[in-house]
């Protein structure tokens, strides 16, 4: 098991009351494996995110990563190994730096003041060239920016990679392409990750296994076949069904 998370939970203060984001969430995510997380919005998916990635610290639980407990306080090691993207590629730019500037503060970071990264490779395998790294974040597409931040993720080598919405903010030939990206890096190098999305169109055809999130909980967790095919839970049920309706 490359990483574990033990009975999480999670309280925001709220305008009159706390709001129970998570309350009591395990999960365990093997070498190699892609994880989708569903759910509606609410459900609790970006916190376990943020908590997994050590964004946010959880109120209780544990979080293992190869069987080592993590502390809140995470090190250099840990942000490496694990790495997040998020749905606004764009945002998660420095607006006034070079993608390439952006990408070698990340790897020399993470990975030390000597590390550096092959841009030539790095761009192709996320399918874009390499002069496209000069440009300032502003100046590309959407799915461009996204493609970039796959590579700033993967140029400090992670072992897992945290996808939150990434392909939501993208029109769907571009969301298809992402997930292509996603799912040829995972299985060419190795990587595991987990895929949060509210579109369960979107991660039964990434994923090795589904967890189902409703009001901070899992209520349903399977192979992802399984899940699409005979959802146990009427929940499960209905957001497969709302799928079908658009499609
Ligand atoms: N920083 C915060 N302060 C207060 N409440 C928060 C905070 N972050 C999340 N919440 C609340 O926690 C609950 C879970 O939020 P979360 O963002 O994890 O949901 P989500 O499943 O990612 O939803 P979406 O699909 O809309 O992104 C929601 O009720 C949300 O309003
Ligand atoms: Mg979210």
């Amino acid at each position: 098991m490359i990483l574990e998370g033990k009975e999480l939970t999670k309280n925001y203060a709220g305008k009159d009351a706390s709001v129970a984001a998570l309350k009591g969430v395990s999960l365990h995510l093997k070498k190699g494996e892609i994880l989708g997380i569903v759910g509606e919005s609410g459900s609790g998916k970006s916190t376990l995110l943020k908590l997994l990635s050590g964004l946010e610290a959880p109120d209780s639980g544990e979080i293992r990563l190869h069987e080592k407990m993590l502390s809140p306080k995470r090190t250099k090691e840990d942000y490496r190994t694990m790495q997040m993207i998020f749905q606004d590629a764009v945002a998660s730019f420095h607006p006034r730096r070079t993608i390439e500037a952006s990408v070698r503060e990340a790897v020399r970071n993470l990975c030390g003041r000597d590390a550096k990264f092959e841009k030539e490779e790095l761009a192709k395998m996320v399918g874009l060239t390499p002069d496209l790294m000069e440009r300032r974040p502003g100046k590309l597409s959407g799915g461009q920016c996204q493609r970039f931040a796959i590579a700033r993720a993967i140029a400090v080598k992670p072992e897992i990679l945290l996808c939150d919405e990434i392909t939501s903010a993208l029109d769907v030939s571009t969301q298809a392409q992402i997930l292509c990206l996603i799912s040829e890096i995972c299985r060419g190098t190795g990587t595991s990750a987990i895929f949060v999305s509210h579109d369960l169109a979107v991660v039964s055809c990434l994923c090795d296994r589904i967890m189902v999130m409703k009001d901070g909980v899992v209520i349903e967790e399977g192979d992802a076949r399984q899940i699409i095919e005979k959802p146990k839970e009427p929940y499960t049920q209905r957001l497969i069904e709302s799928v079908m309706e658009i499609s």
